[in-house]
């Protein structure tokens, strides 16, 4: 799931169901049968509805990726991502459940498509993961819009399975719910973007990613790690919380973090005075640098 920002749009005006939500400012239609969504956004998985050509276009996906994995993503995502299953069909979500709660205690939950940020929190504060149940169309291979099945599983369960990780993204859920009520959630998207969807660490072995919108993207995986276009600037909150970013093109900026324990920690503090001090500052562009701020070099 990629976190919901201010951009996404919520239709009403359907008669059963939850109202669909879109990606972008509207001009979309919404992708995904919210009729059978539940008021909480979570459905059924209708696992035997997905026809032959769509597990096969998953396991396509899925190997085109695993095969980019070696010295470009971190250890612990290449460890779990076998936790997925054999990758000839998409996963039943309840068999995936079970083996998550084994571990950290996560469970995966089907949504029809985008949720509301509330509804999207609320999950995660019950570390419950929303994975879109429906998958891209062929044509789609290299790139979709809207995250689907594949961007959902391969890219954000395998680091569920990380105890420390796993807190981390409970933590944000329910930091979300506070942030909703302090009208802090823009600032608190760009958090959840330069982290959970495309932050960087730093290993022994180099930069690695970890975030899943990296993950899961046939190009920006390299791009990402070795290119020497982008800027890699360190971890800091305040500085996140800063920068804009774009959802339509590769990013100009990646943070960089330490360990997992280092953005669990970071992140712990009350966020009420930083989101007070950011508001007072000037927001800063995708690819900006502050004076003097270092960069770290590609892999
Ligand atoms: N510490 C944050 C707060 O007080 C909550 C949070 C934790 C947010 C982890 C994001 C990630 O709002
Ligand atoms: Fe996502």
């Amino acid at each position: 799931m990629t976190a919901p920002s201010t951009a996404i749009d919520f239709h009403s005006g359907v008669n059963q169901g939850v109202a669909p939500v879109t990606y972008g400012e509207g001009e979309r239609p919404p992708r995904g049968n919210y009729a059978r969504a539940r008021a909480d956004y979570t459905c059924e998985q209708d696992w035997a509805a997905y026809t032959p050509a769509q597990h096969d276009l998953y396991r396509r996906l899925y190997e085109r990726q695993a095969a980019q994995l070696p010295g470009l993503a971190c250890k612990e995502f290449v460890e779990a991502v076998t936790h997925l299953g054999e990758p000839d069909r998409i996963p039943r979500f309840d068999e995936l459940s079970e083996r998550l709660m084994r571990a950290t205690g996560w469970q995966v939950v089907a949504v029809p498509g985008l949720i509301p940020e509330e509804a999207f929190f609320k999950l995660l504060s019950e570390r419950r993961f929303p994975v879109t149940e429906w998958i891209r169309e062929p044509e789609e291979f290299d790139y979709v819009v809207e995250p689907d099945v594949f961007h959902d599983l391969f890219g954000h369960v395998p680091l569920l399975f990380n105890p420390v990780f796993a807190d981390y993204m409970q933590a944000y859920g329910a930091g979300g719910l506070k942030a909703s009520r302090l009208d802090a959630c823009e600032l608190l998207a760009r958090l959840y973007w330069y982290t959970v969807e495309f932050g960087l660490i730093a290993t022994p072995e180099g930069l690695r990613a970890y975030g899943a919108g990296i993950l899961s993207s046939t190009g920006e995986l390299r791009y990402s790690v070795t290119s020497p276009e982008p800027k890699r600037v360190g971890f800091d909150v305040e500085r996140i919380m800063r920068t804009r970013y774009k959802i339509d093109t590769y990013q100009r900026t990646y943070f960089v973090i330490d360990s997992f324990e280092q953005l669990f920690q970071a992140t712990a503090p009350d966020f009420t005075p930083i989101y007070a001090r950011v508001r007072q500052l000037p927001p800063l562009e995708a690819g900006e640098l502050l004076p003097g701020e270092p960069r770290f070099p590609p892999a």
